[in-house]
């Protein structure tokens, strides 16, 4: 694999704290690591390590007190406010724990707010068929269950068809079965459009589906490795 490639999301020595004074807390405390395009990556790490922080670090929703991320070689912080505006909205896909759906447009309106962000979004009914939402796609968000939720706010995320798709416990509010779906159809997803995604998760079964696994302790990377052999995620069990 090419250098560039191995390095198409570089995070280094990126620290960040919060407050001021007694009150200060280092959550990253100088962390680095890359992420190669198109790699499926897994983030592990205790509540409170800093997984979340991160994330909004690299979505460009937070910025970071040192140290940089930088994406095709060119770093987040030199961007400037309309060119950061524009990697939010056109390569950057955000899947949160809560779904955070718009509660009165149906399931197909949902994914289309992401779809006019896009200059080169997917076909809405292909992806609505790929979700397993098209029989579902005039319900409004209370008509469906979690899961289906869940697979919407991916819809959302995805329709952009993002250089990077990021998921902060996809699974976190959900049952065995549909984690294992929704594992699957984020699976699929990478292996369609070849997004890179950096998936977060309490849940340890699940570095198996990964090509390359991270976990954080105490603000830094712990440990870092490529996983050869990866297991599909309907093979996942815990
Ligand atoms: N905006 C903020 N202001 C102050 N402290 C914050 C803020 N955001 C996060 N923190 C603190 O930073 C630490 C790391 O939080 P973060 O949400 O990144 O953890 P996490 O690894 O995502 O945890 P979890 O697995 O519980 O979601 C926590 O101690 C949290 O209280
Ligand atoms: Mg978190």
């Amino acid at each position: 694999m090419p250098e560039n490639e191995k390095k198409f999301l570089e995070i280094v020595d990126l620290q960040k704290g919060f407050g001021s004074g007694e009150t200060r807390q280092e959550v990253l405390r100088g962390m680095n690591f890359s992420v190669a395009k198109g790699e499926f990556c897994v983030l592990l790490g205790p509540s409170g390590s800093g997984k979340s922080t991160l994330l909004n670090i690299i979505g460009g929703i937070d910025g970071a007190d040192s140290g940089y991320i930088s994406i095709n070689g060119d770093k987040l912080e030199d961007l400037g406010e309309k060119k950061l505006t524009e990697y939010r909205r056109k390569h950057l896909g955000y899947v949160f724990q809560m779904y955070n759906l718009i509660a009165n447009l149906n399931v197909k309106e949902n994914i289309e707010v992401g779809a006019y962000l896009s200059d080169t979004p997917l076909d809405i009914d292909d992806l609505l068929h790929t979700l397993g939402l098209y029989d579902h796609r005039y319900k409004l968000p209370n008509q469906l269950s979690g899961g289906q939720q869940q697979r919407v706010s991916i819809g959302r995320a995805i329709v952009k068809n993002p250089d990077i798709l990021l998921c902060d416990e996809p699974t976190g509010a959900l049952d065995y079965q549909t984690s294992k779906e929704i594992l699957k159809l984020i699976e699929d997803v990478n292996k369609k459009y070849g997004n890179t995604v950096i998936m977060v998760t309490h849940n340890e079964a699940i570095k198996d589906m990964a090509d390359h696994v991270i976990k954080l302790r105490d603000g830094a990377v712990r440990y870092n490795h490529i996983n050869t052999n990866k297991v599909s995620a309907a093979d996942l069990e815990w």
